[in-house]
């Protein structure tokens, strides 16, 4: 696994990804694009032989002390082998990096594998959204992360188990 940051000329291997991945509300080519270019964000791909098998980003504005998950996702066939798992910290000690206090995201009440991992990593429930995922009619469970906490924990190799975006109708956030 050898994860690095994105790149403009990721997005169309991102893309193919994100609508395996999100078939009823997949991103748009103009939304990821947007998302990849922007000055608050920061994503990163993990990258196996030159093949993308998955992407995760980060909504950090410069000098705020909330950040938000966007989105994170593993091609479907190399789901369940820590790739996940280490795309998101990777995310969270960018954004420590950054100076965050909190981390956000808001994630499917019908996904309890991306729950599990976002609550092994120290993500609470503080919320729910209801209907939230359209056109599926989804509840959206609100999540925060306290980064101080969790950086503290050494981010972590002694864990075990493991929106102001402007993106409403998106994935994570
Ligand atoms: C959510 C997702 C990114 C996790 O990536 P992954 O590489 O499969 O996950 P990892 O192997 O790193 O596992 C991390 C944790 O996720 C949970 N998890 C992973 N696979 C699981 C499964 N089949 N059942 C239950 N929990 C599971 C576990 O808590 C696991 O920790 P553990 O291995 O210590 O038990 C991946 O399943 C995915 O891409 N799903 C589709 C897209 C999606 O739902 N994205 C989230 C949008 S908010």
């Amino acid at each position: 696994m050898t994860l690095r940051p994105a790149t403009g000329d990721d997005l169309a291997a991102i893309m193919t990804l994100e609508r395996a991945s999100f078939p009823t509300d997949a991103w748009s080519e103009a939304m990821m694009r947007e998302e990849l270019a922007s000055p608050h964000g920061w994503y990163v791909v993990d990258d196996e032989a030159g093949r993308l098998v998955g992407y995760a980003g980060l909504r950090a504005v410069k000098d705020a002390k909330d950040a938000d998950v966007q989105t994170i996702t593993i091609a479907e066939a190399s789901r369940g082998r820590g790739r996940g798992r280490a795309m998101l910290r990777a995310l969270l000690a960018e954004a420590v990096s950054r100076g965050v206090a909190d981390v956000f995201l808001e994630v499917r009440a019908d996904n309890p594998v991306a729950q599990a991992l976002y609550v092994s990593e120290g993500f609470l429930e503080i919320g729910r959204k209801p209907r939230y995922y359209q056109p599926d009619d989804v509840d959206a469970v609100v999540m925060k992360l306290d980064l101080r906490g969790w950086s503290a924990s050494a981010g972590s190799a002694t864990r075990t188990g493991g929106s102001a975006t402007g993106m409403d109708g998106g994935v994570c956030s």
